[in-house]
Formats: C-alpha cells, sequence, structure tokens
C-alpha cells in the first residue's frame, strides 16, 4: 500500500521556485490501477520521480507498505528499486552499450539470477522484439526502445510498477498490445499499477482516474460523465 501525506514538490529556480505539488494526500491499495491525468507541466512525470524516489519531496512523505521513503537510505532505496519497483520513463533511459536483450536482462543480472537471459528472451517476444534483441538502443526505432524499457520494467515481476506515458510512443496497435502486457501483470501478480498518460483508453482501463489539477489530485469519476 502507497500513502502520500501532505505531499509538496517545489523546483528551485534562480530567486524563485515553481510549486508543481501542493499538499498531495492519497492512499493507493496493493494490487490497484491508477491513472494520474492533467495537462502537459502538470507534475505527472515529477509524482512518479518521487514515487520512484529518484527525486526527493519539499514536504510531506510518502509510505510505502509503512515505510517512509525519505527514511531510506540511498543503498536501500536502490534495493527496494531493484527488489520492487519497475518503472518505465518518459523518456526511456536505456543503456546505450548495451544491446535490447542485455538492457532487458540487466535487472535480474544484478539480483543475480541465472536464467537472466532466457526470461529477457522470453518477454522481448512479448512486445515483438524477439527479432531484435542484438540491436543497441541507437539502432531501434522510438517504439522499439519504447518496447525495450517496458520489458526491461516488467521482467523481474515487480510489486509496484511506475509507467510515465508508456504508449505515448507508438502506434494504436503496438499501444494496445503494451496495455495488455502492463494490465496482464497487473492482473497476474497483483502488482500495483501508476501510470501517467494522456491516452483515454489506457486511463480507462484502471480502477482509478487521478486528475492533476493545480498541484492537486482530484479523483476522476468517468461514469458519471459518460454514462
Ligand atoms: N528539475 C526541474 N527544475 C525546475 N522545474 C522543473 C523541473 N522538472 C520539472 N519542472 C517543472 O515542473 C512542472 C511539471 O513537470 P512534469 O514533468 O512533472 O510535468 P508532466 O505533467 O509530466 O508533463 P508532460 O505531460 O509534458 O510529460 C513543469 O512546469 C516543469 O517545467
Ligand atoms: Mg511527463
Amino acid at each position: 500500500m502507497i500513502e502520500l501525506k501532505a505531499l509538496s514538490m517545489c523546483y528551485p529556480l534562480e530567486k524563485d521556485t515553481v510549486t508543481v505539488l501542493s499538499g498531495i494526500d492519497l492512499t493507493i491499495g496493493q494490487g490497484e490501477s491508477v491513472a494520474v491525468v492533467g495537462p502537459s507541466g502538470s507534475g505527472k512525470t515529477t509524482l512518479l520521480l518521487l514515487l520512484a524516489g529518484l527525486e526527493r519531496a519539499s514536504e510531506g512523505a510518502i509510505l510505502m507498505d509503512g515505510v517512509q521513503l525519505s527514511e531510506l537510505d540511498v543503498d536501500a532505496m536502490a534495493d527496494l528499486r531493484r527488489d520492487r519497483l519497475g518503472i518505465i520513463f518518459q523518456s526511456f533511459h536505456l543503456i546505450p552499450s548495451l544491446s535490447a536483450l542485455g538492457n532487458v536482462a540487466l535487472p535480474l543480472e544484478i539480483a543475480g539470477r541465472r536464467d537472466a537471459r532466457q526470461r529477457a528472451r522470453e518477454i522481448l517476444e512479448k512486445v515483438d522484439l524477439g527479432h531484435r534483441e542484438k540491436h543497441y538502443p541507437s539502432q531501434l526505432s522510438g517504439g522499439e526502445q519504447q518496447r525495450v524499457a517496458i520489458a526491461r520494467a516488467l521482467v523481474h515481476a515487480p510489486a509496484l510498477l511506475l509507467a510515465d506515458e508508456p504508449t505515448g510512443n507508438l502506434d494504436q496497435q503496438t499501444g494496445d498490445k503494451v496495455g495488455d502486457l502492463l494490465f496482464d501483470l497487473h492482473t497476474d501478480v497483483g502488482a500495483t499499477l501508476i501510470m501517467a498518460t494522456h491516452d483515454q483508453d489506457m486511463a480507462r482501463r484502471c480502477d482509478r482516474v487521478l486528475y492533476m489539477d493545480n498541484g492537486t489530485l482530484v479523483e476522476q469519476q468517468y461514469d458519471a460523465v459518460s454514462g
């Protein structure tokens, strides 16, 4: 379970600060799927970076299963990310010197899994990239890099999946397939899924849709609107 308590985030600018999140209170249950929607610049990526422990909140707290992220040191946070989180970044963050297969296998290799390459190969097949496993990121299209990033985030079946515009660079058909993969993991292993998206179809597949409005999150009731 994830709890956000009075969570605020300001970025410093030369003399000023920009407030991006202001006083968010939110509870997300284990196994829930949550879409975070809202205009460009509204703070969706910022929220995911805080949840991933990659940025530190200005104020307030994030608790995962009762553990406050800000109280973990760098090593403990890295362990938590390796063991429990899968992260799909808006700008893929693939390692340029590793092949597609190498990128996907990496989380398992770090964890010392002997079947790392085998598992990585299976999941690359699932995102239709079996034929590209030897390619380096620079030799892949944007959508292909996105799918490698998704495969890497899913390969160790994380308890919490954070996805920033996971279908943003994909055509409708590939996007639907990637959506299926994310939701399969979510339902198969009861992973919690938190996803920032502009894609209405993806948002509708989630249990909850939260709208980022002026630094706070407002629960959106689609059914009330669409009937
Ligand atoms: N490191 C930073 N320093 C200063 N301002 C920042 C920094 N990172 C983000 N911002 C600002 O915070 C705001 C929110 O950015 P964020 O990336 O979270 O938006 P977003 O909702 O993910 O947008 P998009 O839909 O375009 O991806 C933006 O106005 C951005 O300029
Ligand atoms: Mg963003």
